[in-house]
């Protein structure tokens, strides 16, 4: 078995090794900027390219005296070369790679994780440690969830208010969704226009597509409180520091968050056009994600505006409201040759262009997901039991990520060419650092990669986790706080339900200080 996450389409190893002795030369049809190896015409490690390949796959071929690759595209190239950096563990001071074959492909186009600034925010060194590792692990798209609630990170230039007013709140709500406790410091942080561009090109030359995600129509009150004219009433409204009802309501007597958009009003329809056609000048991607989860449809019921949004455009319901502003923003989004994603709740209401992209991750079963990929449509699965890696492994141990498979969330054999692929959930509500960061994505993120890239039918968990072992001398050398085996592949049952309960009740770091007692018995 080659020490390899995740595991290759097909590979045989053979005996010998080709020693790395003095320094390893590289003769390269391919730029590959990222590659800090000398060239030379006789060198040792050489890649060919293959126009016959598929664009992300690759052949490697280690023989005692030379190192081949393959691949139709630089892309195929450094995977390539990442796989070669695990089997030959130059990194680690091992200096003989073993003689083997491979012959590698993706099972699924789309390979994310995505992550939560919002709530927390981590900012740039930590965006680019993690888009190290998902480049190390073939993966390809980052989804950046950039606003929400509790604060706006990107600058917009024609609404300046959206982070100096937007991005900072005076407090924020610790130990878990129905505790009422706050940390009272202001916190805050944003990413300048200028740092997106950073971000995006670290992201492109690891050959990752950086997806924006922009919450709308709900989960914008940090950017009602910039601009209270984008909602229904105009509530001057601080940006909130609670994630769930629990603290507005006992601690605040605030019983609504005013955080939807008034779709009644051309101004704020306008707002979301101008905010959107910035955020697509930064981003090259072919995508915009618009959220579209868990809109709140109370305001719209009371507001004469909306109202009559639904009556002149014969809608019925609030339900239809939303399709109807998804469908204007996909005619804005599709001029720019984009194509646009949402959460699957958007599917609710049947009037919703078939082209749309829905994200699966409701933890009920949503059988307008299943029906839209079953139909034709494009799906990404995030499932909650899969892919919330923000809940604790008690609740979801890492098994339940390496599972996975569009089959069990009702996709039909015949259609699962219609999912995209699968995306990691980084939601950061109790997530307030990297200590934490690391261990709820960590080995998350290699399950992950292999339910991704690697046909079903060479996935074995008992593989996987030898493999693992293999592969957590990486976590050390790169400083990334893994979860160890007692955590991520809780056995004990009860113990299971005490870190569910302890989690529902509050102690949202109980996994965190688990990790560190055990690593300290290692
Ligand atoms: C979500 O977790 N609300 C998409
Ligand atoms: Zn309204």
């Amino acid at each position: 078995m080659l020490n390899l996450i995740p595991v290759p389409y097909k590979s045989e190893e053979k005996n010998g090794s080709f020693i790395i002795d003095g320094k390893l030369k590289i003769s390269s049809d391919f730029d590959l900027p990222l590659l800090k190896l000398e060239r030379a015409d006789d060198g040792k490690l050489i890649i060919k390219k293959d126009s016959s390949l598929p664009d992300e796959g690759y052949t490697l071929d280690v023989k005692e005296d030379c190192i081949n690759i393959t691949s139709s595209t630089e892309k195929g190239a450094y995977y390539a070369l990442q796989s070669l950096r695990q089997i030959g563990r130059y990194e680690l001071g091992k200096r003989e790679v073993p003689c083997c074959t491979v012959e590698d492909k993706p099972d699924f186009k789309w390979r994310g994780i995505h992550l939560d600034e919002s709530r927390h925010f981590f900012g740039k060194e930590e965006v680019k440690r993690l888009l190290d590792m998902m480049f190390m692990m073939k993966l390809n798209v980052f989804h950046w969830h950039l606003t929400d609630d509790q604060g706006w990170r990107i600058e917009i230039k024609k609404y300046p208010l959206l982070t100096e007013v937007g991005s900072v709140r005076k407090y924020t709500q610790i130990n878990g969704w129905h505790c009422i406790d706050t940390v009272d410091e202001v916190y805050g942080g944003f990413y300048t226009q200028d740092d997106i561009r950073e971000i995006v090109s670290y992201a492109s030359q690891r050959k990752i597509t950086v997806v924006p995600e922009i919450d709308f129509p709900a989960h914008c009150a940090s950017a009602i409180s910039a601009y209270p004219w984008l909602a229904c009433r105009e509530l001057k409204r601080e940006v909130p520091g609670y994630f769930g009802d629990a603290v507005p309501v006992r601690k605040f007597g605030i019983r609504d968050w005013n955080r939807t958009i008034c779709l009644g009003k051309e101004e704020v329809i306008n707002f979301v056009f101008d905010v959107i056609d910035e955020v697509c000048e930064l981003f090259p991607a072919e995508y915009f994600h618009i959220g579209g989860d868990e809109a709140p449809k109370n305001e719209w019921k009371k507001c004469p505006r909306c109202q009559k949004v639904i009556k002149d455009n014969n809608l019925k319901t609030e339900d239809n409201l939303q399709v109807w502003f998804n469908n204007r923003v996909l005619e804005h989004i599709k001029a720019k040759g984009k194509r646009l994603i949402g959460w699957n709740e958007i599917l609710k209401a049947g009037n919703l262009d078939k082209t749309v992209i829905a994200q699966y991750w409701t933890p009920q079963r949503d059988r307008n997901a299943e029906r839209h990929a079953n139909g034709g449509g494009n799906l990404i699965m995030s499932n909650h039991r899969s892919f919330y890696f923000d809940m604790p492994y008690g609740k979801y141990p890492l098994k339940y990520t390496y599972d996975y498979s569009p089959e069990n969330y009702g996709v039909n054999k015949e259609n699962i060419k219609n999912v995209l692929g699968v995306e990691g959930e980084v939601w950061t509500e109790w997530i307030d650092g990297r200590e934490k960061l690391d261990m709820q994505i960590f080995p998350r993120m290699q399950a992950l990669a292999e339910a991704a890239w690697s046909q079903p039918e060479n996935k074995s968990w008992k593989s996987f986790c030898t493999r693992l072992d293999g592969f957590k001398p990486y976590y050390k050398l790169f400083g990334i706080n893994y979860a160890v085996d007692s955590v991520s592949m809780p056995k004990n049952l009860l113990k299971r339900a005490f870190i569910k309960y302890k989690f529902i009740n509050g102690d949202t770091h109980l996994e965190v200080k688990l990790n560190k007692k055990y690593k300290g018995e290692q």
